[in-house]
């Protein structure tokens, strides 16, 4: 698929929360080519330091209006100077990056798990599968209430669950402790997921013991974000492959798990 390189102009810059801001950029020319699991890989201004671009899903599409937007979690330098970028700026990026998820088909019953920021492209899947809302079940799990977002645009299209560690939203815990995964994981036939590494493994190895359907979209470390510099290779059946390429999406069957 043909790549972009563009400057966006930054016309929404919204707080959520502490440490989570809603970016939306819109683009110069169509982006009518992006799904859910793909990334775009923006380059951080005004920061001569900071040389690498970094990679972020796409929590959503405007495919008329011809806008991206981004959950963007200040995590370090480059993540929290993005975060002060001031509307009517452009911001550079490279899109579409990376494979998405396979999009379901009305006969299934998915269940969607994000955690952390992993929560984008989950809400990205749900909005754009358009599915019976009575068979799209999506997990969301954070530390604590403070950190989860509203997804209340997001809630016509499933049923929501939370968790959070310290109990203040829904169950308390991990996901893998809510009983949508502990006792009703066999009811769905496609499981999709993003979040940090240990809860992609927790969810895969319980997808494969149970022979269903899982796709996870993996977030390791990146540079380049086309398959380059070799920085972000994922161990996998068939050997290493770049996370950046040949994922951020794989099925949990290809992995070494
Ligand atoms: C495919 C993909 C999609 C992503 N989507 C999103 C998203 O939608 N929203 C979002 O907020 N973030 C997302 N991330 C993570 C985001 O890219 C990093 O938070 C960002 O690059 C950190 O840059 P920084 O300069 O702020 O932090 P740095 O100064 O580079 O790092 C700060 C600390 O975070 C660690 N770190 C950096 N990147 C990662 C990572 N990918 N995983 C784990 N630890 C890391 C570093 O080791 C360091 O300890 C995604 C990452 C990938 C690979
Ligand atoms: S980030 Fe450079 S090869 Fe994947």
């Amino acid at each position: 698929m043909k790549k972009t390189v563009t400057d966006f102009l930054l016309i929404e810059n919204k707080q959520l929360n502490k440490d989570n801001f809603l970016l939306v950029l819109q683009s110069p020319v169509p982006v009518s080519d992006i799904f859910p699991g793909q990334f775009i890989n923006v380059e951080i201004k005004g920061s001569p330091e900071i040389f690498l671009r970094r990679p972020f899903s796409v929590l959503n599409v405007d495919y008329e209006k011809q806008t991206i937007s981004l959950l963007v979690k200040i995590l370090g330098r480059g993540s929290k100077k993005l975060t002060e970028a001031r509307l009517g700026e452009t911001i550079n990026a490279i899109f579409p990056l990376g494979k998405s998820f396979t999009l379901p088909d009305n006969q299934d019953h998915i269940l969607l798990i994000g955690g952390g920021s992993g929560v984008a492209p989950m809400l990205f899947l749900s909005k754009i599968c358009q599915l019976n809302p009575a068979n799209v079940t999506v997990l969301i799990g954070a530390r604590s209430v403070s950190d989860h977002i509203d997804i209340s645009e997001y809630q016509p299209y499933g049923m929501f669950y939370f968790t959070t560690e310290d109990g203040s939203l829904g169950e308390k815990g991990y996901v893998t402790d809510h009983p949508v995964f502990s006792e009703q994981f066999n009811r769905y036939n496609k499981i999709y997921a993003c979040g940090p590494d240990l809860m992609m493994k927790a969810i895969g190895r319980k997808a494969i013991d149970k022979g269903i359907f899982c796709e996870v979209s993996l977030e390791n470390m990146m540079a380049c974000g086309f398959g380059v510099c070799l920085c972000c290779v994922e161990d996998t059946k068939t050997g290493h492959k770049c996370v950046c390429t040949d994922g951020p999406v794989f099925n949990v069957n290809d992995l070494k798990w």
